[in-house]
């Protein structure tokens, strides 16, 4: 198993490069089930969830061709609509393919998640969902199976609360369905719009995605698409904070600042300076003592989930106190034990963090307990005291392109070893 060894103290300097949105190419990447046309998607990050992607579909029937960052897919026949254990264990998300198998052949057989590091995560709601399209469901052995064999039809979906892959889920299986399906209290993230962009390039008619209430009229069929993925505001935002924390003057390219305005408010109130020197780039400087600042994770546009456990890592850098609250998930606060290790003052009380700073970190050996947190780790190592060891670096591997290689080339004294 690999892991990262990491020299704290370098101030982060120069510029870092975004790659694209891991959480947008999965559901993308699952759109190509819905035609026997070629799609072809651009800016595909890589990343081990996308190979794990890539390999479902290609059991499923898809023919995969990887060049560099540039993806051709094409499904002419559905061989297998099936998604089974072995795949969904490893990654949740494999369960974007439910709503366009269905769509697509009528049918669909896909595990049940399991255990989740940061929360129960069930997937009721694409399930529910699926069920107002008219798709008959049954669960057995760790399976659902969902069959429509005459075709989905239009329905009202109101979700009991927001879900993003539930949103992308239903919203793929809709374009095929007949009449008129509504989403309401839909997810707002800019993968949803992404998802949306590609599947209207492929002929769907929908409207109102970015939204709340998304309509979607649906259509026999659909067409090949050439569609360039959204740069991974997560990974933007990581960079961004270890600007920050290590008191660097980073520049973050290839980036959409209008998908950070949650972290930029945050960053700017905590005393970082946040400036914008054209459309797509970012560029932090920290030059004087930090301040904590209170922050909660809400839906898009508010502060990300995704950012908490890297957020609770600059605030460890921060003069007072900041409270973190956690709403999206049950269980995200594993990072905290770990920050702890290091010298970090936090205590966990329910659904909040209290961070109490700034403290001194010092280099220790620390366990990443699943993707982001990670990321978290990493950021405390980087303005550590001494040598940060960081075990189980394969979690980082999931969603971060190269991010030792990208965070060396500003400066980090940063290997991975085996
Ligand atoms: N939920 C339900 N029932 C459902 C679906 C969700 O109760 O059927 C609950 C979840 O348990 C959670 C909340 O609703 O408490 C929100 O979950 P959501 O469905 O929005 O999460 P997701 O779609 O499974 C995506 C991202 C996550 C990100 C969340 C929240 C992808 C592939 N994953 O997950 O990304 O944290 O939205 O923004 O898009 C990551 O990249 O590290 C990651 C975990």
């Amino acid at each position: 198993m690999d892991k990262f060894v990491i020299a704290g103290g370098t101030a982060l300097e120069g510029e870092v490069a975004t790659s694209g949105s891991k959480n947008a190419a999965l559901p993308a990447l699952a759109a190509a089930l819905l035609t026997d046309k070629p799609v072809i998607l651009r800016r595909i990050p890589k990343v081990r969830d996308i190979r794990t992607m890539q390999r479902l579909l290609v059991d499923i029937g898809t023919q995969v061709e990887v060049a560099d960052e540039t993806v051709q897919l094409r499904t002419e026949r559905i061989v297998c609509p099936e998604a089974p254990y072995e795949l969904v264990k490893t990654m949740r998300a494999s369960s974007l393919v439910l709503g366009p198998l269905v769509a697509r052949c009528g049918r669909a057989r896909v595990s049940l998640p399991g255990g989740c590091a940061i929360g129960a995560r069930p997937i009721n709601l694409h399930i529910f969902g699926l069920e107002q399209l008219g798709a008959r469901i049954h669960q057995e052995h760790g399976y659902i199976e969902a069959q429509a064999p005459d075709g989905l039809r239009g329905a009202t979906v109101h979700f009991d609360r927001i879900t993003v892959t539930g949103t992308e889920d239903l919203m793929m299986a809709a374009v095929l369905a007949k009449g008129e399906t509504v989403l309401l209290n839909a997810a707002r993230e800019p993968e949803v719009g992404d998802l949306a962009e590609l599947l209207i390039q492929m002929g769907a008619r929908i409207e109102g995605a970015g939204t709340s209430t998304i309509r979607i009229q649906g259509v026999d069929r659909l067409e090949g698409a050439d569609h360039r993925i959204i740069p991974d505001r997560i990974e933007a935002g990581t960079f961004l904070i270890a600007g920050a924390i290590t008191n660097g003057e980073l520049a973050v390219t290839g980036c959409n600042p209008d998908h950070l305005g949650a972290l930029v408010a945050k960053l700017q109130q905590a005393g970082v300076e946040v400036r914008q020197p054209d459309a797509t780039t970012l560029r932090v400087r920290s030059g004087v003592p930090l301040r904590s600042v209170d922050m909660t994770t809400e839906e898009f546009p508010g502060f990300a989930t995704d950012l908490q456990a890297q957020y609770m890592a600059l605030m460890t850098q921060a003069e007072g106190i900041a409270i973190v609250v956690e709403t999206i998930f049950e269980n995200r606060f594993m990072h905290a034990q770990e920050l702890a290790r290091m010298g970090a003052n936090i205590r966990l009380e329910g659904k909040q963090a209290i961070v109490a700073g700034p403290r001194l970190l010092t280099g220790a050996g620390v366990i990443a307990s699943d993707l982001r947190a990670s990321a978290s780790l990493v950021l405390a190592a980087l303005v550590a005291k001494g040598e940060t060891v960081i075990d189980r670096v394969y979690h980082i591997d999931r969603g971060y392109e190269r991010i030792e290689a990208k965070l060396a080339g500003v400066g980090a004294n940063i290997r991975r070893v085996e």
